[in-house]
């Protein structure tokens, strides 16, 4: 009878152990499914921000690259002037951006029509202008003008006037 009631409650105490281990298991598995969430979006946002700092580096770079070497034809609002030189905004010049990329490496001259108004005067070659200060003017024109708020990478530049 002593050895009976031993034996059961022995029994019952290795059952709410088994039940107390296949908890902790469980707990394990979620645990480990919320660790791994966690570092995963630690590891999203600091490639976000990486990318949102790259971006600013580009932007704040072309705006003075083109200040420098564009604003004084182009203007600094980039509307033009006059008849001699056509605007940036609303060109329809900015729907390629590969054309873009190659009018500011090496110029551009002969008759053009931007938003409706012939232009025909020549626009000089750019040859002292790297590669990534081209991706960076073409990066502030794009986010500037265009909306587009990512930036034209160095290689797509170089993949461009090759
Ligand atoms: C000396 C004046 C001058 C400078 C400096 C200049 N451009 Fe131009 N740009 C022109 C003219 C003139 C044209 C039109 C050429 C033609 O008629 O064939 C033009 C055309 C363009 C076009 C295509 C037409 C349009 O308006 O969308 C783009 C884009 C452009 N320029 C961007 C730039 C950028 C970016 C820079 C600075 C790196 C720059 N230009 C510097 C005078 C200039």
């Amino acid at each position: 009878m002593k050895y009976a009631i031993r034996d059961r409650s022995f029994d019952k105490y290795e059952d709410f152990f088994k039940s107390v281990l296949l908890l902790l298991r469980s707990l394990r598995t979620y645990f480990s499914k919320i660790f791994v969430a966690i570092i995963a979006s630690i590891t999203f946002s600091a490639c976000q921000s990486e990318e949102k700092i790259k971006f600013e580096q580009y932007y704040i770079g072309g705006k003075e690259l083109y200040e420098q070497n564009c604003a004084n034809c182009h203007q600094k609002d980039g509307t033009g002037f006059k008849e001699l030189y056509p605007p940036i905004v609303g060109s329809e010049y900015l729907k390629d951006k590969s054309q873009v990329i190659s009018i500011i490496k090496n110029g551009l001259s002969g008759e053009i029509v931007v938003k409706g108004k012939k232009y025909n005067q020549p626009m000089p070659a750019n040859h002292s202008l790297t590669n990534l200060d081209i991706a960076e003017i073409t990066t502030y024109i794009y986010a500037e003008w265009q909306g587009e708020k990512k930036i034209t990478d160095v290689k797509e530049v170089e993949n461009t006037l090759k």
